[in-house]
């Protein structure tokens, strides 16, 4: 199975990583391609949130992919990036995060790290455009979003260098990546990420499809779907969706 052999472009700022890789592909970049920017001045998140990216404050990058793989596989790229993650903070900040369903990392119950897997048409074919934001330094955004997120900085008392971990990430990204390639790939992929995420069994959540779904994670589709189980016991799969906690009152 191929590996992913980064290409690897610094920049001091750009408006947004997703976008510098999505131009490049359009001129024909290899998979494999990866951008990093100090700083994003239109940084973005999933569901045209923005995503603050202020200088040497996060690890911002995005991965071009040209991926081989049956399409119905490829919403389990965004898994692939949060293993990859999950493994680098492990091994570099000793962080233990949770996956939260489809492509968060928690820490503490606050977001550290969000993921936006963008699908694109170029002249050599589809690709898939992987961005990682990872908040790296404390005090790095405003005091509102404190609640809700967090910096490895925060959680670990220490501010990782970033190429350390830029290092560690794309050699998990390139291992769990070939993983997928793999025959049972998806299975393999689906089972590394319930083991490591509170959210895929058991877990009350609120997730915005059918007018506000509320129920019990029942597991994940080899697909990367969530099953949640409804107050009346009827299951539901959920193929995309934001999901939130539902705490006991
Ligand atoms: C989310 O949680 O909604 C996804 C956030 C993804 C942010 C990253 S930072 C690098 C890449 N470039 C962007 O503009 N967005 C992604």
């Amino acid at each position: 199975m191929p590996e992913i052999n980064p290409h690897i472009l610094r920049y001091d700022s750009l408006p947004s990583t997703n976008d510098e890789v999505a131009r490049q592909a359009a001129l024909g970049a290899d998979e494999g391609l990866c951008v990093i920017a100090a700083e994003q001045t239109a940084g973005r998140g999933r569901l045209q949130r923005a995503w603050l990216s202020p200088k040497n404050a996060g690890l911002y990058l995005s991965i071009l992919l040209r991926p081989a793989l049956d399409q119905q596989s490829w919403p389990l790229i965004t898994f692939v990036a949060a293993l990859a993650v999950n493994d680098a903070l492990l091994q570099c900040c000793n962080l233990k995060t949770d996956i939260k369903w489809p492509n968060d990392l928690l820490s503490n119950d606050r977001k550290l790290c969000g993921i936006l897997a963008e699908t694109i048409e170029t002249s050599t074919g589809r690709a898939v455009i992987v961005g990682i934001g990872i908040n790296v330094r404390k005090n790095s955004f405003p005091v509102e979003l404190e609640l809700v997120a967090t910096s490895v900085e925060t959680e670990t008392g220490r501010a990782v260098a970033p190429d350390e971990l830029l290092e560690s990430l794309l050699g998990a990204f390139s291992k769990h990546y070939q993983t997928l390639q793999q025959a049972s790939g998806n299975e393999s992929i689906v089972r590394a990420v319930s083991a490591r995420s509170s959210y895929a069994s058991n877990k009350r959540i609120r997730v915005n499809v059918d007018g506000n779904l509320v129920g019990t994670t029942r597991g994940l589709e080899s697909d990367g779907s969530l099953r949640v189980e409804t107050d009346d016991g009827e299951v539901k799969t959920i193929r995309a969706g934001d999901v939130t906690v539902v705490r006991a009152t």
